[in-house]
């Protein structure tokens, strides 16, 4: 029988892996990730609409005396689909059973996985994009009737029998970063969809002040501050720029964080005011000086920084496009006035952004 893996959380790839700034899971991530996750949705900071949303869909459900409704939460790496999970099960009391759409081979295992579940329970499928058709079609019926059907082999031509086996009613919670690439019939089964966004700045310091409580870090308001702003969106980052400012303060400063102190600590990094890291800035470099501002398609993009072409759609380029440095074309990114100006180079007067938007 397949174990459920206890730690489905992907890791960035090889060129990825030592950004400080890329919302994928490091290596060094997984143990402080845990001991920083908020437990209880009162706890969770920010998204408000899905945690009121959700509040009343536990509330309802538990008053019924029912299991949620599957619920299906998408969006970029490290903003808290996972975290958001083990809350669900939290609030609702029940255990979480955690998996992931790679490590589901065969549709036997995702039926010994169902079958063992107890009433109400969570079943936490991480990348559920990426499960395989023959597996996910064993999830069709688990969701709609509470049913598996497995065929077992008999003797001779013809023998093969189809075996219903009834589930208990359990709530399955899936996570992706790739909407697009859930199956339809998959995306119908569930009863809720929500999608999770970047936080803003204040929403990243309220993070960062509870993450410093947690760890006993003494931070000042500015220095709080400075890593919310240079986070870029996921308190992933904010977390781990928050580790990184405090050896900076503990090694310079007796250990307390003030906005001189995280300035300093992520110039040292590298992390520029705007929270893009070096990686960023060759990106847009290579877009500006190579093909001139673009457009460019994306393999195209990926390979002048020898990066995946997954991690510059996933990972660089929502950032940029978030901060008005790209802009998505039918034929590619292209970088705007205000990337030309942020990576020092003089905007071309002649006419750009009229051929960039395929007017010209
Ligand atoms: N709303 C939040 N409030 C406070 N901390 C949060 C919140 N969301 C996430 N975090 C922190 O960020 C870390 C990353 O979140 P999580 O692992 O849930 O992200 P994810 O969306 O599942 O990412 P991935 O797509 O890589 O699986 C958590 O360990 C937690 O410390
Ligand atoms: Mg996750």
């Amino acid at each position: 029988m397949p174990k459920a893996n206890p730690n489905p959380d992907k890791q960035d790839g090889a060129a990825t892996a030592k950004r400080l700034v890329s919302g994928g899971v490091h290596a060094d991530d997984t143990s402080l990730e845990r001991t920083l996750r908020p437990r209880a949705l009162d706890d969770y900071v920010g998204q408000t609409q899905v945690k009121e949303n959700l509040r009343i869909a536990i509330q309802a459900a538990k008053q019924r005396g029912d299991a949620l409704d599957h619920t299906l939460f998408h969006g970029p790496p490290g903003l808290g689909k996972t975290t958001l999970a083990y809350i669900i099960a939290q609030e609702m009391g029940v255990n979480v059973r955690v998996t992931s759409g790679p490590a589901i081979e065969r549709p036997g295992e995702m039926a010994s996985l169902l079958t063992v579940l107890e009433p109400h329970d969570v079943f936490f499928i991480d990348e559920v994009h990426r499960l395989s058709r023959v597996v996910e079609e064993v999830l069709y019926p688990a969701m709609e009737e509470q049913r598996v059907d497995v065929v077992v082999a008999g003797r001779g031509p013809g023998a093969a029998r189809m075996l219903r086996i009834p589930l208990k009613p359990f709530t399955l919670v899936g996570a992706t970063t790739r909407f697009s690439m859930v199956s339809a019939p998959l995306r119908d089964r569930f009863g809720s969809t929500f999608r999770l966004d970047f936080y803003t700045p204040d929403e990243l310091k309220t993070i960062v002040l509870r993450s410093a409580r947690v760890l006993g870090v003494q931070t000042d308001d500015a220095g709080a501050s400075e890593i919310a702003r240079r986070a870029r969106g996921p308190p992933r980052i904010a977390n781990r720029l928050l580790r990184r400012v405090r050896d900076y303060a503990q090694v310079k400063a007796r250990g307390v964080i003030t906005g001189p102190i995280a300035q300093d600590a992520l110039g040292a990094l590298q992390v520029d005011p705007l929270g893009l890291d070096g990686m960023d800035r060759a990106l847009l470099r290579a877009l500006v000086e190579k093909y001139d501002g673009g457009p460019v398609g994306l393999d195209t993009l990926a390979a002048a920084i020898s990066e995946e072409p997954d991690t510059v759609m996933d990972v660089y380029e929502p950032f940029l496009l978030q901060l008005g440095f790209l802009d998505r074309t039918p034929r590619g990114s292209a970088a705007t006035r205000l990337a030309y100006e942020h990576i020092g180079v003089p905007w071309p007067d002649n006419g750009k952004g009229a051929v960039q938007r395929g007017l010209l």
